[in-house]
């Protein structure tokens, strides 16, 4: 379809524009849940999203630091209590090693409660000389290797919504209820990492804590009455690749009249549909919740001066968020043209790293992970690149999960290789288990120290 920059933009104006990486939907069903979606309830506030950017201004100012951690992609099948409850827990705890070991607020987002789609390398899949279509994530379609489960069926899209409002709903009331209370820091702490080498080191800073609790308390500072203490904001967020879904959930906010994606408080476009005049560009273009973009190693500065300009046309701080993930040996070779380009152009951005998707590899056994010590190594690369060009590095975005998986190659406990089959349960990357991600959160903070 013709490409009409001069048109103004709508809920539907990506329409226009080439759309990357959507599934053949079948019209009419499509058109039926579209309907249904849009006429029910969204899952988050505009306020929400606004006070979200409030806090990725401070970290694009040096006075915050971002961590966006969760699953690859969310599974139907893999929906429980004890699995969300788990996820903030490595989050929270992983909060409070960086907050208390950088000495700056931690802006916590999930990947949660949406992040169902994936966008894939190719189309279809072989196997055993029979080509379907590639699994594209439990909002569209079956992993299952048969033609009936690879159909994309677009009624994928409101158990989606479903299990993201119920997802949603437990976050709430954990973050909200006592569960997130500083004072339960210990609580936090899982049986099987308490033992560990990190696990102990995180048992040893939540007893500080406790005693610096106790040191106010006795110098007569009512905690009760500091509910900052009580409760945490944890935002939720996916890659907004499945318009279709995003579009339906776009609702005008009654106190601005400006438009907000209700699905989620930010929203990130990924290395694969980030291009210029394509449609996921186009469509976050006009919400304002605040935008993530992840930059592969084929992004291009003037690229990311484009992006920009398009997403954050009046430089609104607190709206951008860019995600360098390049790859343990190409990230300071190709990260500081980037950060350079966009200092020098004034623009404010929060610069993340994400360490992850820069270094998969095909494991002899047949399986996808990745090395801690590639990821730590990618993270390191790019503090050197953010201090070498005087920029606060604003955030980290990982995969992970609060469960013993064994998905990633080593970490203080080490994975080996002949262990990666005994609890590989990913739906599509390798996650950090819980020790690796406070691993890596301890380490986050000693070179945020620096
Ligand atoms: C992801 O975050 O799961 C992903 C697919 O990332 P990227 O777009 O950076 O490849
Ligand atoms: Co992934």
């Amino acid at each position: 379809m013709a490409v009409t920059p001069e048109q103004p933009w709508t809920p539907a104006s990506w329409r226009t524009r080439p759309v990357a990486q959507h599934p053949d939907w079948p019209e009419a069903p499509l058109r039926a849940v579209v309907d249904e979606l849009a006429s029910i309830p969204p899952l988050v506030f505009a306020g929400e999203a606004r006070t979200l950017t409030e806090s990725l201004a401070l970290a694009s100012e040096g006075k915050a630091f971002v961590l966006q951690a969760g699953d690859c992609a969310e599974a139907f099948g893999a929906f429980s209590a004890n699995g969300i409850r788990d996820k903030l827990k490595i989050i929270l705890q992983m909060s409070v090693v960086l907050t208390y070991g950088a000495g700056v607020p931690t802006v916590k987002i999930g990947r949660i409660a949406g992040q169902f789609a994936k966008p894939r390398s190719s189309n279809t899949e072989v196997r055993d000389g029979v080509e379907l279509p590639s699994f594209r994530g439990d909002m569209v379609n079956d992993i299952a290797f048969d033609a009936e489960s690879r159909a994309p069926d677009p009624t994928r899209l409101l158990r989606g919504y479903h299990q993201s409002a119920s997802t949603l709903n437990l976050l709430r009331a954990l973050t909200k209820g006592g569960y997130a209370d500083l004072a339960q820091a210990h609580a936090w702490n899982q049986d099987f990492v308490t033992a560990s080498p990190e696990g102990r080191r995180y048992e040893s800073l939540a007893a500080e804590i406790e005693r610096a609790l106790r040191f106010m308390t006795a110098c007569g500072i009512d905690l009760n009455a500091e509910f900052q203490l009580h409760q945490v904001d944890c935002y939720t967020s996916h890659e907004a690749l499945l318009l279709d879904y995003e579009e339906a959930l776009t609702r005008q906010d009654s106190i601005t009249g400006d438009w907000y994606d209700c699905s989620a408080h930010l929203l990130w476009i990924g290395d694969r549909t980030r291009q210029l005049d394509g449609a996921h560009v186009e469509f976050l273009a006009g919400v304002e919740n605040p935008v993530g973009v992840k930059l592969g190693p084929t992004t291009e500065p003037d690229e990311v001066l484009a992006l920009c300009k398009r997403l954050n046309p009046d430089a609104r701080a607190g709206k951008l968020m860019l995600i360098s993930r390049m790859g343990k040996d190409r990230v300071s070779e190709l990260l500081p043209p980037l950060i350079d380009a966009v200092r020098e152009s004034g623009h404010p951005v929060v610069w993340a790293c994400d360490p992850m998707h820069g270094n998969t590899f095909t494991h002899s056994s047949g399986v996808k992970t990745r090395r801690f010590d590639d990821v730590m190594s990618e993270l390191r690369g790019f503090f050197t690149a953010c201090n070498n060009a005087g920029v606060w590095p604003g955030g980290v975005h990982v995969e992970l999960t609060g469960e013993n998986v064994t998905e990633c190659l080593g970490g203080t406990d080490e994975v080996l290789g002949d262990h990666l089959e005994q609890r590989y349960e990913t739906m599509c990357d390798p996650r950090l288990n819980a020790r690796q991600s406070l691993d890596l959160a301890f380490q986050t903070a000693e070179l945020l120290r620096r």
